[in-house]
């Protein structure tokens, strides 16, 4: 009787083991390097130059212009999004935007 409570416990322990291995991390997740890559692979120069002028009219409306240089791509890829919404831009208009940003982002 001793012999299987000490059985069970083993169990227990084991069981809580195996639910407390963290799950390997997903690595789907592109760098930024494979990102900019991608731009550069995806957009002609002349997408890159609207993406600039829409920039320059579109996010200086509600606040300063903040220059791509200003943070690292996983900081713009956080914060584009709402941003581009906010102008109201369509998908294009939003990719070009992101386009341009991303390669002139600061590198580290
Ligand atoms: C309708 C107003 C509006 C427009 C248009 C807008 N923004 Fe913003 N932006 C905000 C507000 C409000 C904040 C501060 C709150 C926040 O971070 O969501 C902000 C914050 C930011 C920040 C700082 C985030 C931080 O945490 O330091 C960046 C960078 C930025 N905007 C970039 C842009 C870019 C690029 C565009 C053009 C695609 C844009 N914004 C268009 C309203 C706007």
């Amino acid at each position: 009787m001793k012999k299987f409570t000490i059985l069970i416990m083993l169990a227990t322990i084991a069981v809580s083991m195996v639910q407390c291995t963290p799950k390997k991390a997903a690595t789907t997740e592109k760098s930024p390097s494979d990102k900019v890559a991608d731009i550069k692979k995806n957009y002609t120069e002349a997408q890159m130059a609207e993406g600039k002028t829409l920039f320059e009219a579109d996010c200086a409306k509600c606040h300063r212009l903040h220059q791509p240089e200003e943070h690292d791509i996983a900081k713009w890829e956080n914060v584009l999004p709402r941003m581009t919404k906010r102008a109201k831009m369509d998908d294009a208009q939003a990719g070009m935007v992101r386009a341009y940003i991303l390669t002139h982002a600061k590198m580290n």
